[in-house]
């Protein structure tokens, strides 16, 4: 008998958020779920405008072209010299995606297999090592360390820069919340033209910052296009998660590779959803910022809560993430059980808020659980009373 599922679907373990999923659908009513970062707030009412006008057009109801419309490219090219000072040929260096995590998957697809080792974040976004798995290639945790600001150890890089063919970086970090500075990706470009290794930097991220610099792309390092690719989306600047609609940028051989799969697995983004994104990267720097001043508000309210009953989290200064060590003493778990795991289901039972543990992200995630700030500030702040209340002393376990 043969078995429905392809052997290589026994490389990766089950989906995360599945998981969470799960968990939640037997959590009860009442739940603040800050599990999964799934942006809340609706569509910016010009962006929806933009996109009513361009449902109208009938060239949008045909088939996409692949990698994108020259149009959306070039404004895609247009925002990034406004924001990063990076020059993009929008005909070869810029496409526009069903979102960045089809991207991740095709560029994967598209550049490695057997043989090939690819680096990712250890805490990190899982997307990235399952794709690695699923293409056939061999991936290695690249350890964020506390200790390091969440940033990767250059001299672990350098040693294993010889053995492998992608590195995949995330900053600003899902779920570490950590920025990476210029500096560090000037010093990642060099290793990677040194050792000719190609990387992939996720900047999804970046227009969600709440201190005075900015996150920088790492195409703004020299000589980064030789070897870089980097994604973007518009799924968090302008809570569009849903709309699908996403690019990745830099360097022209890669991007070549990422649509020879993409031609023959869909299509590009919906025409009038590339023109709507068009309007927001030409006309929503305001919009981008109102979204800024929310989730600082939002991240103020619930790590005030926390901290006012003695949990210590640090401030992210981007993302919608909250990572954190777990409170001391609240570590154990049952034989068998991960202890992030562990405090996110007793988190559940006893406060009725659901986060991400820390595991789910890798074995460096372990002790530490993610909180996304995707619910108003009311219920963030309920939340924390919540979490406070149960962490007071006379509560313990
Ligand atoms: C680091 C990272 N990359 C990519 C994505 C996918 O975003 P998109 O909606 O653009 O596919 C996410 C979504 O949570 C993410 O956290």
């Amino acid at each position: 008998m043969h078995e429905p599922s392809a052997a290589r679907l026994n490389w990766i373990p089950p989906y995360l958020f599945q998981e969470l999923d799960d968990l939640k659908s037997r959590a009860g009513p009442d739940l603040i779920d800050l599990g999964e970062g799934n942006p809340d707030q609706p569509a910016p009412k010009p962006i929806v405008s933009a996109l009513t006008r361009a449902l109208k057009d009938p060239e949008n109801h045909r088939y996409p072209t692949y990698p994108g419309k020259l149009k959306a490219r070039a404004a895609v090219a247009a925002w990034y010299r406004r924001r990063f000072h990076v020059e993009l040929d929008p005909e070869t260096e810029v496409a526009m995606l069903l979102g960045s995590k089809e991207g991740v998957a095709h560029l994967l697809w598209g550049t490695c297999g057997p043989g090939d080792t690819v680096a990712v974040s250890d805490p990190g976004y899982p997307v990235y090592q399952n794709q690695a798995r699923l293409c056939g290639a061999t991936p290695i945790p690249v350890p964020l360390e506390e200790k390091t600001d969440f940033l990767a150890d250059l001299n672990w890089l350098a040693r294993i820069a010889p053995r492998i063919k992608l590195l995949c970086l995330n900053f600003p970090g899902n779920p570490t919340a950590a920025v990476a500075p210029l500096e560090f990706y000037q010093q990642v470009v060099a290793l990677a033209l040194r050792h000719g290794f190609f990387v992939v930097n996720d900047n999804v991220y970046s227009e969600l910052y709440f201190g005075k610099t900015r996150p920088p792309s790492i195409l703004e390092a020299p000589g980064a296009k030789e070897r870089c690719v980097e994604f973007h989306s518009l799924s968090k600047t302008f809570n569009l998660a849903g709309w699908r609609i996403g690019m990745a940028v830099g360097n022209s051989g890669l991007i070549r590779s990422l649509l020879k799969i993409k031609q023959n697995t869909d299509s590009g983004p919906f025409g009038a959803i590339q023109d709507a994104a068009v309007f927001a990267l030409q006309s929503g720097a305001k919009l981008a910022a109102a979204n800024r001043a929310l989730y600082r508000r939002r991240r103020d309210a619930f790590c005030g809560e926390l901290v006012r009953h003695g949990w210590g989290v640090k401030l992210p200064e981007a993302t919608f993430y909250v990572w954190t060590r777990i409170p001391p003493g609240r570590e154990q778990a049952p034989a068998g059980e991960s202890p992030s795991f562990g405090f996110t289901r007793r988190l559940l039972a006893n406060c009725r808020v659901m986060c991400a543990p820390g595991i789910g992200f890798g074995q460096s995630g372990e002790g530490y659980v993610r909180f996304a700030l995707v619910a108003p500030e009311r219920q963030l702040r309920q939340a924390g009373r919540r979490i406070g209340a149960w962490l007071t002393p006379e509560n313990s376990e």
